[in-house]
């Protein structure tokens, strides 16, 4: 999520740091900061805002320093500043820090050294604790303290960390984040991106997870989990900086969509207890008893995280049988609801900066309603004027078309459902568990809907929607919101007319747009409903409409009765708008990319829209 770049060499450390920062900044960072090691000392130099912020604090200092750790920060703990930045220094200032994750046991680890070592803690981020966790275990041996820390942490990390007293050495640790090294001659580099490294060497070697790394000028060696020395293959890359900062995508779109695995995986992360099955959500700062005593709840948000609104009203209402009202933020400012106690305001904005919902949310609190925000980004104006915030940790997101950010407003808002519930008593322990389990594995199927068999199958179907001006999207039930979803993505980004229907309603006014080879996306996930769905699917097909379904792989009646489908893994009823939004995202994209559309940036949109 954050930018990382180290360097031990012959250069002048802080100008590689800085050009190597800049290079990851397209990102759209809130702070960044530098240590450099001068003298024995590691000096620390940090600024809220942009790289060029932090060129300008560093005022073109320490000429002569050639080893040192940058960072950008993308605020996940804490809001974006000074102190929040990164490097974080140990309470000697031996050791410094940069770190990308998240320390999902860094609130024990902050009392232990607090208890145990009588450390001082300057920011509010989960990263601060590496810097004295590993400055407590240091005995003139850094790769050794690291070791021995992150064998305390649980959670993820791409680290680097440096020592005053070994002032040529950086030491690196990965578990879930992506971390770089790049090779060079007298000179050595580590990155969390490759774009940071191509100025200087196209010569790296990947870590994965579980390795360490320890970097001289003239040395890398790399560890395994047990410590034992292994040898790396040297991955030669031919990217172009463009292509670098698309991670080797022709789109981000593409990028994000493929995010969406690791999206979903942080945004799970500290909120659900595997062992018990339970969700414990310590940002809902409900008591029980308000819990228990809600009315209603209104969902407010636009576009796309309305849709996500959608699902989240029809799961909260079947798992803790609160009822939801969901609007449109433009329309929910405008109108008279009737507003009473017990009742919760939930608004859903990515950007935490749309003016209609800000609006909407202003409105819920001037009315004495307690609201909770649904964002992605720390610091956000939604963030800071909501009573509780519960964050999706989707990175960020730079394409127009929101898509990993929607699918974890879907993690957020099934989270919130079944903690509703499981505190209401309107779900068995069994069923709460159930579910919980396919949260948990939700990471592994969206990677089936992702692989390369998958994507072909759909590509395949975007070389028959791509020659169409007009597309129906159908579905009912929680089908239905995704439908919504995949229109909006068609038509923002293909620019096709796309309209989405509830399947039911077909026979009420869009059956007359029905005719020979109009295509049809049908939604058709939902086993509780199968037959009705098939039966609506029917009248499409009397009409000769093309019919692609996008389907469960055990729901084997469908393929006979459709012109094509595409299947998902077998996914539990409430869950299943996660996995098939995907493959809609999937399908605004190729579509997109076959009618030569702007992908990332579709005309007359913003990513984020701050007038009303
Ligand atoms: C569509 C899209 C928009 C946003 C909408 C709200 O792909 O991204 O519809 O969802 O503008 O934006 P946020 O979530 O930032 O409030």
């Amino acid at each position: 999520m954050c930018g990382i770049v180290g360097y031990t060499g012959k250069r002048e450390a802080g100008r590689v740091l800085i050009e190597g920062l800049k290079k990851l900044e397209y990102r759209g960072y809130d702070s960044a900061g530098v240590a450099l090691q001068e003298n024995g000392q590691l000096i620390v130099t940090k600024a809220a805002g942009s790289v060029a912020d932090l060129e300008k604090a560093l005022n073109d200092q320490f000429k002569e320093v050639r080893v040192g750790v940058g960072h950008t920060r993308w605020a996940t703990h804490g809001p974006p500043t000074d102190l929040n930045a990164h490097p974080h220094s140990s309470v000697s200032g031996k050791i410094v820090v940069v770190h990308n994750g998240i320390i999902e046991n860094h609130r024990s680890l902050r009392r232990r050294l607090t208890e145990e070592a009588g450390y001082r803690f300057n920011s509010e981020t989960d990263s601060e604790v590496l810097a004295h966790l590993i400055e407590y275990y240091y005995q003139d041996d850094l790769l050794e303290a690291v070791q021995r820390a992150v064998a305390d942490v649980e959670g993820s990390y791409a680290l680097v960390a440096a020592c005053s007293e070994e002032p040529d050495l950086l030491v690196c640790a990965r578990q879930d984040s992506p971390l770089i090294i790049g090779l060079g001659d007298g000179e050595n580099f580590v990155a969390s991106d490759i774009p940071a490294l191509l100025a200087h060497t196209r010569k790296t070697c990947i870590m994965e997870d579980g390795e360490f790394a320890s970097i001289t000028p003239d040395k890398v060696i790399f560890y395994d989990a047990d410590s034992l020395p292994v040898e790396k293959e040297v991955l030669q890359i031919t990217w172009n900086q463009e292509a670098a900062e698309k991670g080797g995508y022709d789109h981000f779109m593409l990028k994000e969509i493929m995010e969406q695995p690791a999206a979903v995986r942080e945004t799970l992360r500290q909120r659900v207890d595997v062992s018990s099955g339970l969700v414990e959500l310590q940002e809902l700062d409900l008591t029980p008893e308000q819990i228990l005593n809600l009315d209603k709840i209104y969902i407010i948000a636009c576009g796309t995280a309305y849709h996500a609104g959608l699902v989240g009203k029809l799961a909260i209402e079947k798992l803790a049988g609160i009822p939801v009202e969901v609007d449109v933020a433009s329309e929910f400012r405008y109108r008279t609801p009737v507003f009473a106690e017990n009742q919760l305001a939930v608004v859903i904005s990515q950007s935490g900066e749309t003016a209609d919902t800000l609006a909407g949310l202003r409105m819920a609190r001037a009315r004495g309603l307690k609201v909770l925000a649904i964002t992605n980004v720390v610091g956000s104006s939604v963030s800071r004027e909501a009573d509780q915030v519960l964050y999706t940790w989707a990175g960020p997101e730079i394409a127009v078309a929101s898509t990993k950010a929607y699918v974890t407003q879907l993690v957020a808002l099934y989270l919130v459902a079944i903690y509703l519930a499981q505190i209401r008593g309107t779900l068995e322990a069994a069923k709460a568990a159930e579910l919980v389990k396919g949260l948990l594995g939700m990471p592994d199927q969206l990677k089936q809907v992702l692989s390369e068999e998958s994507v072909a199958a759909i590509q395949a179907y975007c070389d028959y929607l791509v020659k169409w001006d007009h597309a129906f999207f159908i579905g009912r039930n929680l089908d239905y919101p995704v439908a919504m979803e995949g229109a909006l993505k068609l038509k923002e980004i293909s620019y096709i007319h796309a309209e989405a229907c509830a399947a039911g309603e077909l026979k009420h006014g869009p059956l007359a747009l029905i005719e020979k080879g109009v295509p049809v996306i049908a939604l058709v996930t939902q086993e509780a409903i199968l037959d009705k769905t098939l039966s609506n699917i029917q009248v499409v097909n009397a009409r000769g409409g093309a019919v692609f379904a996008i389907t469960r792989e055990d729901f084997k009646d469908v393929s006979r009765q459709v012109d094509s489908v595409f299947n998902l893994p077998r996914v539990n009823d409430v869950l299943a708008p996660i996995l098939s939004v995907v493959s809609t995202q999937l399908i605004a994209y190729y579509t997109a990319v076959g009618r030569g559309s702007s992908v990332d940036k579709p005309r007359n949109l913003a990513k984020s829209v701050t007038v009303e």
